[in-house]
């Protein structure tokens, strides 16, 4: 299965990083093809709402930034894991940025499955990130969710963790 994770954080060895190359080794241990993309150092510009690709080219974004190399990369992709640190209680901007482009593509036929991935400071924290999620992925889309997984506080980069995002990456056997 091809796995694109879309990271929000702007911090490379940050704690969703560290939640994330644990995913990947267990996921590519099984057998998965896993891409991450560091959507906070790729430049992403927000939505223009000028719906070009609507009603002019449709699928294609008027905008000529780093989404024209992320778009085959979601309509590709069997699974997508969403990755960000919470920032005033929902995704990073970074993330959210992302998202809002995917406008252009509509619903990406070929995903199947997604998850979520979350840090924080404080515990408590995710409501608004989650019912994004939902609403906006994973009922929206059409997919299966297959977990979140969330650390705050001492658990982001412990042992505990990439624990148990190693196991839940391993998990996800290759589709033949
Ligand atoms: C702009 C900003 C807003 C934040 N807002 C919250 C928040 O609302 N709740 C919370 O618990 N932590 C908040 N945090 C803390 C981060 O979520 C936390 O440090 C997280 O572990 C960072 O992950 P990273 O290392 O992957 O970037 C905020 C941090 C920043 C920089």
């Amino acid at each position: 299965m091809k796995i694109l994770v879309l990271n929000g954080s702007p911090h490379v060895n940050g704690a969703t990083a560290d939640m994330v190359s644990a995913f990947r080794k267990g996921a590519e241990e099984a057998g998965n093809e896993v891409i991450v993309i560091q959507a906070a150092h790729k430049n992403i510009r927000g939505c223009l709402a000028c719906e070009y690709c609507h009603e002019k080219e449709k699928g294609v974004c008027v905008q000529k930034d780093d989404m024209q190399e992320i778009y085959p990369e979601i309509l590709s992709a069997d699974m997508v894991v969403f990755a960000s640190p919470i920032y005033y209680f929902t995704f990073s901007a970074q993330l959210q940025a992302l998202i809002h482009r995917t406008y252009a593509i509509g619903v990406p036929e070929n995903v199947k499955k997604t998850a979520l991935i979350m840090s924080s400071g404080d515990k408590f924290v995710y409501a608004a990130a989650i019912t994004e999620y939902f609403q906006g992925i994973v009922e929206y889309w059409g997919v299966e969710n297959t977990g979140i997984f969330t650390a705050n506080g001492d658990e982001n980069k412990s042992e505990k963790k990439r624990q148990e995002l190693y196991r839940f990456g391993r998990s996800l056997q290759e589709e033949k």
